[in-house]
């Protein structure tokens, strides 16, 4: 491809991907690179990890994670970024591991997943709160950028909010023992224990 095109085709897709989004009332603003990292390092994303990003953009933080060894996948409505993700992902090795569906991420199960992965909207972290509290599995990581849900204890760094769901005050006692020293606090700091 001659590199003009090539320029135009790596400018032009992520915009019409962002105009459609207007569009559709979704918009995309995606994550820079470094903060992806920082989220999957805080979220413990490794070999095996079940990742899901709930809109997806041009799959940047599904890549990422593919990178790490997990099976990833990224919901994602808008079609000209689900399609941008399946191309980047191929050219960078990961397809195997990096799943993108065309589709809107609150139809999706969420209960096998070891890691959510989201960057949306305040209005969507409110809705979003007590489905993930339901649906998620004891140990699961959520791994917000910019927006906090707006009743659970987490741990925030950087604009990076981090909360883990344990088993419920009815469940059998288990309390789930940190991922890391480093973040030995977030026993405490759990989806499903409200403020
Ligand atoms: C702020 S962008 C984040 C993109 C990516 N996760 C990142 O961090 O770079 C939010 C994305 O969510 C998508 N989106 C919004 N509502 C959605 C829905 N209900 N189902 C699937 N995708 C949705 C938008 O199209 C947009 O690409």
């Amino acid at each position: 491809m001659p590199l003009a095109l090539a320029i135009a085709a790596g400018i032009g897709v992520p915009v019409l991907g962002y105009f459609l989004g207007i569009f559709t009332g979704a918009p995309y603003l995606p994550t820079g690179a470094d903060r992806v990292e920082r989220m999957l390092e805080l979220a413990e994303v490794g070999p095996g990890t079940k990742l899901v990003d709930l809109g997806s953009g041009d799959g940047r933080i599904v890549r990422a994670a593919a990178k790490r060894g997990a099976e990833a996948v990224g919901y994602e409505i808008n079609p000209i970024l689900v399609l941008l993700s399946w191309q980047r992902a191929r050219n960078e090795g990961v397809g195997a591991r990096a799943r993108f569906v065309r589709g809107d991420f609150r139809k999706a199960d969420l209960s096998h997943f070891d890691v959510v992965a989201i960057y949306g909207v305040s209005s969507l972290m409110r809705s979003l709160e007590p489905r993930l509290e339901q649906e998620l599995k004891p140990g699961a990581r959520v791994v917000s950028n910019v927006f906090a849900f707006p009743h659970w204890q987490g741990r925030a760094e950087g604009g990076i909010h981090l909360y883990i769901k344990r088993q419920s005050a009815t469940g059998v006692t288990r309390t789930r023992s940190s991922p890391t020293a480093l973040y030995g606090q977030l026993g405490e700091n759990s989806v499903g224990k409200r403020k």
